[in-house]
């Protein structure tokens, strides 16, 4: 199971607002500058890193048995031709972990769409659907967590329209944790939501059938 994160070393997701594409090199600079803002820093609980740093937790993520990294692109600027750079239509990150070695079905699941002005667009959501659907389908994941700062309204409102449900407040960490369980009603869901999700082979920044 461990060995399937990565799976998606050479794919890419098709979707209707956001292309998912594997975080390579080729995407650290823009993933950086983000990081350097501290607000999105608080948000997704991270240290600020390094340009250096930041390539080596690239290359071990992508190592890494227990991790999926898709990195979230708008969709309309990627497939905009003359083709920019893809460096430019990079919107956020979304992650699966693994983080529970006697529970492999359970995935906790982190998204971040970065660029300020992708957000309310649907964007989160729809990179959301697309990577639980992948998690299910590809992963034989049936459970689902995200962790969110308590004062994340934006996330926790997201996540709860996803059906998640709230399981658990750490006043230690001031997180709150929400839950999806996949039953085969919320799978059926889950694949009408993706249904129009296209995969496609990904290498070196480039979509083999464009
Ligand atoms: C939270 C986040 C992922 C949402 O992604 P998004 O693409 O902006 O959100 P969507 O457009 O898909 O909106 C989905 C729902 O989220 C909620 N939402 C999104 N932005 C919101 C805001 N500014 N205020 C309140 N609710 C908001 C709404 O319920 C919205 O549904 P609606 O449009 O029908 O009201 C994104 O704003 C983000 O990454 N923010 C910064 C980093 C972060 O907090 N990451 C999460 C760490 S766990």
């Amino acid at each position: 199971q461990a060995a399937t994160m990565r799976l998606n070393e050479n794919i890419l997701l098709l979707g209707k607002k956001v292309v998912l594409v594997p975080y390579t090199s080729e995407h650290v600079p823009r993933y950086h500058e983000w990081m350097k803002s501290e607000e999105l820093q608080r948000l997704t609980a991270s240290e600020p890193l390094t340009l250096e740093q930041e390539y080596s937790m690239q290359q071990s993520w992508r190592e890494d048995a227990d991790k999926c990294t898709f990195i979230v692109m708008d969709a309309e600027k990627w497939q905009a031709q003359p083709r920019t750079t893809e460096e430019s239509c990079m919107a956020g990150d979304v992650n699966l972990f693994l983080t529970d070695p006697g529970e492999p079905s359970l995935g906790e699941i982190e998204v971040m769409i970065a660029e300020p002005s992708c957000r309310g667009k649907g964007f989160g959501t729809e990179a959301v659907l697309m990577m639980m659907s992948y998690g299910v389908t590809k992963l034989g994941l049936t459970k689902f967590e995200a962790k969110i700062g308590q004062g994340n309204e934006p996330s926790i409102r997201m996540f709860r329209k996803l059906h998640f449900e709230q399981v658990a407040v750490s006043s230690v960490f001031q997180e709150v944790t929400l839950r999806l369980t996949v039953t085969e009603h919320e799978r059926q869901w889950l694949l009408e939501q993706t249904s129009h999700v296209e995969e496609k082979r990904y290498r070196d920044g480039l979509s083999e059938s464009r």
